[in-house]
């Protein structure tokens, strides 16, 4: 057997398509942190991406200013890996960068890999100005897929975006997996992870601290898996918000476990316009979540109407069905720890609670129920209102 072995060896040797490298360095990066390396990083994409077999893109270590990268596919390979072993960091001059919505970006790209690695949006300079209420533009995303498939995004750090951190839009097969985000508490809009128009996206191992939702949940969502994720602070894990317009993709089947809020906004959160809408979110588990001084730990809000226009009679097309909560524990930082909003028009349905135990200030915590139907089973508290 071992020398069968021993003979075929040579054999996969010879066959496995040497991967090419492409370092950044050698398309002329300077890792000093102030000359723009966004041509020498789209130039060793170009290389990889028409390249037909397997590449790598090698970032070294250092400091890399980048202003603008968008790495465009299709590609003649479906094995691209991008290397960072250093940092990629944005202009903090947001006057001229903020303005174009996105930083990096890989649209339609397919079995694209990123092990990071940091990339750092540079978003305090924005911040202040939204602070100061001036006439600012709204920054940009730090890192985008959109159209693409089959994109794993591992062990990367994102800090300090002017905009959202992560967005995956419109791709299928999506896992990210140990990605650090970090931005303060009180920065404007740095959502750490967006999803939406996208299927079968996995979010596993994270530590998200932002200014903004955690993870948030756009329409066309299906079948997303967060597991072991961590957040705060920010605004908590937010499907939504949803119904905004009348015509909207729904969201369904998400499962969101085995993750712990630290003195969030919110917890788990489902939250929709109050105006007509033909969207739904149906099919989600929450389930194993620890909660730690979180505002509201169990929501869901269907009266978002921020300007308080176009939301005739508060009421919510969105249809919300099947929304489970399991082994919800700990403590409330205010009094009302489950709260269900729901449309008069289009009741939440199929709600079902069992083993939830949310306190505050150390008592059992209160529930609160509007157009909510479902059931409760094994120990609930606040009691079901359901
Ligand atoms: C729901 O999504 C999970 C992945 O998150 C998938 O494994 C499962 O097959 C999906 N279920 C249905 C009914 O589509």
């Amino acid at each position: 057997m071992a020398l069968f072995i021993l003979l075929l060896l040579p054999l996969f040797l010879h066959f496995n398509p040497t991967v090419a490298t492409f370092d950044i360095t050698s398309f002329g990066a300077k890792s000093n942190g102030q000359s723009d390396s966004a041509q020498p990083l789209i130039q060793a994409w170009e290389a990889a991406c028409s390249s037909s077999s397997p590449s790598t893109i090698y970032i070294p270590t250092g400091t890399f200013l980048v202003s603008q990268a968008r790495l465009l596919g299709p590609c003649k390979s479906n094995k691209i890996t991008v290397q960072i072993d250093g940092t990629l960091i944005s202009r903090s001059d947001y006057s001229e960068f903020g303005r174009k919505g996105d930083w990096i970006v890989f649209d339609h790209v397919e079995g694209v890999s990123v092990y990071g690695g940091s990339i750092d949006g540079s978003g305090g300079s924005l911040w202040a100005c939204k602070a100061n209420g001036h006439n600012c533009p709204d920054g940009a995303t730090s890192l985008t897929f959109s159209n693409s498939n089959d994109i794993l995004i591992s062990g990367l750090t994102s800090v300090n975006s002017e905009l959202y951190h992560i967005v995956i839009d419109g791709c299928q097969g999506v896992t990210l997996q140990g990605v650090k985000i970090s931005a303060p508490g009180n920065s404007p809009n740095t959502d750490g992870i967006h999803v939406q128009m996208s299927t079968d996206v996995t979010v596993r191992g994270a530590s998200i601290k932002t200014g903004d939702d955690c993870i948030s949940v756009g329409p066309g969502t299906a079948n997303l898996w967060i597991e072991q994720v961590s957040c705060g602070p920010g605004h908590g894990i937010s499907i939504g918000s949803l119904g905004k317009e009348y015509q909207e993709k729904g969201v369904r089947n998400v499962t969101v476990r085995t993750t712990m809020f630290v003195g969030t906004e919110n917890g788990l959160r489902i939250k929709t316009w109050g105006r007509p809408s033909d969207s739904f979110v149906k099919g989600v588990a929450f389930e194993h979540s620890i909660m730690q001084n979180v505002q509201h730990p169990i929501i869901i809000d269907q009266n978002y109407c921020p300007d308080e226009r176009g939301c005739p009679d508060q009421n919510s097309g969105v249809k919300i069905s099947q929304v489970s909560y399991n082994d919800i524990q700990g403590s409330s930082a205010t009094e009302i720890a489950m709260s269900f909003t729901c449309s008069s028009s289009n009741p939440c349905s199929g709600i079902e609670l069992q083993d939830v135990k949310l306190t505050y200030e150390g008592k059992i915590a209160a529930s609160s129920c509007k157009n909510a139907i479902g059931t409760a089973s094994g120990l609930v508290q606040p009691p079901s209102c359901l």
